[in-house]
């Protein structure tokens, strides 16, 4: 199975945000822990700041089975984002290291969640972990 995994905008500042909200591990930490507790499974890691970028990798693609992001900021504003989505058809997890339900309200508004196939948020770096189980049992 081959996995895309796509993080949004400040996910590269892992391990110097908030660790209450997004725990201790930098995103490389992450990465390697998806990629260790899953080594059967091939995965593509792509991270950007750039919305336009987020856009070009989806269109472009190609022999991918599965697709977990985590749009960040992007999630409360980008309809771009979420009409790119609304057109791939493989399976696809939308994640979030905190729990966005419970923190401010701009963070409540989801502009993805409904184009998504499931929404697996406030476990930190096992968000994940879980997004890829969710993927694995759901083929
Ligand atoms: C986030 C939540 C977003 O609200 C925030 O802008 C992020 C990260 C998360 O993983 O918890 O950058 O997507």
């Amino acid at each position: 199975m081959k996995i895309l995994i796509i993080n949004g905008p400040n996910l590269n500042m892992l391990g110097k945000r908030n660790t209450k909200h997004y725990g201790e591990l930098t995103l490389d930490e992450i990465n390697k822990l998806i990629k260790k507790t899953y080594p059967n499974v091939k995965f593509y890691f792509y991270q950007t700041n750039n919305e336009a970028r987020i856009i070009w990798k989806l269109q472009a693609m190609k022999n991918i089975d599965a697709l977990i992001i985590n749009p960040a900021a992007f999630t409360h504003t980008s309809i771009a984002i979420r009409d790119m989505l609304e057109i791939i058809k493989i399976p696809k997890v939308e994640v979030h290291l905190s729990d966005i339900n419970t923190r401010e309200d701009f963070r409540k508004i989801d502009y993805i969640k409904d184009v998504v196939d499931k929404v697996i948020m406030g476990k930190k770096e096992n968000s994940y972990i879980e997004a890829v189980k969710y993927l694995l049992e759901n083929k």
